[in-house]
């Protein structure tokens, strides 16, 4: 890692303000902290800095400190510490950020810079010959689970090879930086494993108890005896405490409840495709939505989505309670649709796409 310093002077502006709006917010988030704990505010002040100027001057550390109350070498100490910092311009369009941390350097970092010196400088922190990108080694990003990864401003991109980073760069540079997906560039959601789960993949994952054996005669009783009989099979104190009830029991209850109720579960509690409240699918469009957009939905889920027929926003958008639960348990998500909102997040994809969903939920997509 190299050594964090300010810009020679040469490059340093004589003033900073914050604009206008920039003000409002600073004085705002200050606001936010207790009367003498204004200082908490020093990393948002410095990084709204570096937003509105590209990179964190000498004049908007002297003026953050100012503000706060702090002296000068309070904020230089987090300004110099932090790697988000910029203490010199960088690339007006992708400021590349090599993880070059063990996990990340085993897993191809070394590459991953070679790319950065043959398309962008040969040195770090040097700009290209038009000034859109710069790049340079950093410290551990906290994503090493996907590495190799590199962080462009505020996303991080991951799971990296070089002809991918080679095509992100041509991407930024040609400032369709915006529409890179970021996160892991394979297929896999966040941190889980690639190619799905591996563990705690059972729906049901409560633990069978060995001596369990006449409880589960009596389970069986009950799947295959209308609930009145089931009934009848329970203890008395089973029947005035249910948390006497073994998990079989328990389980073997819900099954004949749910058959009484006529839900059409699948072994392993996934619904049956046949079930009334799976959402209807359609054909195949010529130009599907990318579901990927949609905070939770993976290239592998979006291709079970795609099995079942749902290809647009609109259709997500458009799902009832009912097909909510239906498309969750199938995806065996755990309420996980619900929590992730895909309805909002699908109703402002189809209303104005990735600039709606951004305006609704103050951040990119995915
Ligand atoms: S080692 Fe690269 S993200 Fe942790």
């Amino acid at each position: 890692m190299s050594v964090r310093r300010l810009a020679d002077e040469a490059v340093q502006p004589a003033s900073f303000a914050f604009s206008k709006e920039n003000a409002d917010w600073a004085l705002a988030t200050i606001n936010k902290y207790p009367k003498g704990r204004e200082q908490s505010a020093v990393i948002p002040l410095l990084m709204r800095a570096q937003e509105q100027d590209g990179w964190v001057t000498k004049a908007a550390i002297e003026k953050v400190a100012e503000m706060l109350g702090m002296a000068y070498i309070r904020v230089l100490e987090v300004a110099t510490f932090y790697t988000q910092f910029q203490l010199k311009p960088v690339g007006t369009r992708a400021h590349v950020q090599v993880c070059g941390t063990t996990p990340c350097m085993l897993r191809g970092a070394e590459d991953l810079i070679k790319v950065c010196k043959s398309k962008i400088n040969a040195e770090p922190f040097e700009l290209n010959a038009d000034g859109t990108l710069s790049w340079e080694e950093v410290e551990c990003q906290g994503a090493c689970v996907n590495a190799p990864m590199v962080m462009i401003f505020k996303d991080s991109f991951e799971d990296l090879t070089p002809a991918q980073l080679e095509e992100i760069i041509d991407r930024f540079e040609a400032g369709e930086g915006a529409s890179v997906k970021p996160g892991p560039q394979v297929d896999r959601i966040y941190s889980a494993p690639i190619g799905g789960l591996t563990s705690l993949t059972d729906p049901d994952p409560a633990p069978a108890k060995p001596a369990a054996k006449r409880s589960e005669k009596a389970a069986e009783a009950a799947v295959s005896t209308p609930p009145s009989n089931a009934g009848r099979a329970k203890t008395a104190a089973e029947e005035t405490n249910p948390a006497l009830k073994t998990p079989a029991t328990a389980k073997a209850e819900a099954a004949a409840n749910a058959k009484v109720k006529g839900d059409t579960r699948a072994e392993g509690g996934k619904p049956s495709l046949e079930d009334k409240n799976r959402p209807a699918g359609i054909e195949r469009p010529a130009a599907p939505d990318d579901l990927k957009l949609i905070s939770g939905v993976g290239p592998k889920i979006e291709g079970t989505l795609h099995e079942l027929g749902i290809f647009t926003y609109a259709q997500v958008a458009a799902w009832k309670k009912a097909e909510r639960e239906w498309v969750d348990g199938y995806l065996n998500f755990k309420g996980r649709i619900e929590r992730d909102d895909w309805v909002k997040q699908a109703k402002a994809l189809a209303k104005g796409g990735e600039a709606e969903y951004i305006r609704v939920f103050g951040k990119k997509p995915r």
